[in-house]
């Protein structure tokens, strides 16, 4: 395994392996790697002959308020990880590399993906993650690009970019990797102690309920909605931001659920700010 830091010897390696024949898969991250990162090198790794992941911590999806200089950092563990899951190239850039003058002139906005839900809560946050994801298949070339379905929203808008700016990037959703108690793995659990951790399996425990409520025929959204909310409010350690259930592509909230939804979830747990979501098919 190779680690590089310039933009330059991304694009040779991959120009090279492409050349070579092999089909270049891509692990967009930004590092504190844990197990839901190492699936997504597994699953590129089994589909592609060359595997880069990027470890690049944004600036730009960040806002003033938010964790940007707090965020968890461990390059020396990041690499072993990466090592032992198979992986090719490391690409680990500066903020100068990637934003050599400074504030970005060119943002990429995905209009209404954008602005609900996680949206809401962080003004500029997609705008700041699908302008690096931009760069970063720009850097990459054609690829096979892997995402986890833990952040369902930005899967939706990452793909939606890909496909307006034709972009010959595929991207690929993989699965939630979970801890035990359901907690949805996330370098922000980093964030919480062991107690906190153990109360952070409320979110899923939530989100269950309310597939069971649309299991059991229930079609108001209001309705799912209440059900998780309720769950949350009986863990006096979790403070509810949203608990929605929107249309799996659209992302459109709808009075009456029908066709494949999506149940998203965000919550405080300590200092935690968390998310999941889960998919349900409501008739
Ligand atoms: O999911 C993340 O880790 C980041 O949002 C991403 C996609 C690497 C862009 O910075």
């Amino acid at each position: 395994m190779e680690l590089v830091h310039t933009i330059a010897e991304v694009r040779a390696r991959h120009d090279a392996a492409r050349a070579a024949g092999r089909v270049v898969g891509l692990v967009p991250t930004m590092g504190f790697l844990h197990d839901g990162h190492r699936s997504l090198m597994i699953a590129a790794g089994a589909e592609c002959g060359f595997v880069t992941v990027t470890i690049f911590v944004n600036p730009l999806q960040f806002g003033p308020n938010e964790d940007l200089d707090a965020y968890p950092r461990d390059l020396e563990g990041d690499l072993k990880l990466a090592e032992g899951a198979g992986v090719d190239l490391v690409f680990a850039p500066t903020v100068a590399e990637m934003y050599p003058d400074g504030a970005v002139a060119t943002s990429v906005r995905v209009n209404g993906l954008a602005d609900q839900l996680e949206g809401a809560s962080r003004p500029g946050h997609f705008d700041g993650v699908a302008t690096v994801v931009a760069k970063l298949f720009s850097i990459a070339g054609a690829c096979r690009a892997y995402f986890g379905e833990k952040d369902y929203q930005q899967l939706q808008i990452v793909t939606r970019m890909a496909r307006d700016l034709s972009i010959p990037v595929q991207v690929i959703g993989c699965p939630t990797i979970r801890e035990p108690h359901g907690l949805a793995r996330s370098s922000r659990n980093a964030y919480l102690d062991g107690v906190e951790r153990q109360a952070a399996g409320v979110l899923k425990r939530a989100l269950d309920a309310g597939v069971g409520a649309i299991d059991a025929g229930e079609r108001a959204t209001d309705a799912v909605e209440a059900r998780m909310a309720e769950v949350i409010a009986g863990e006096p350690r979790a403070a509810l931001d949203y608990a929605r259930v929107v249309d799996a592509s659209s992302l459109e909230r709808r009075d009456v659920l029908h066709g494949t939804v999506r149940l998203l979830i965000a919550a405080r747990v300590g200092a935690a700010r968390l998310i999941d979501n889960v998919g349900a098919q409501a008739g």
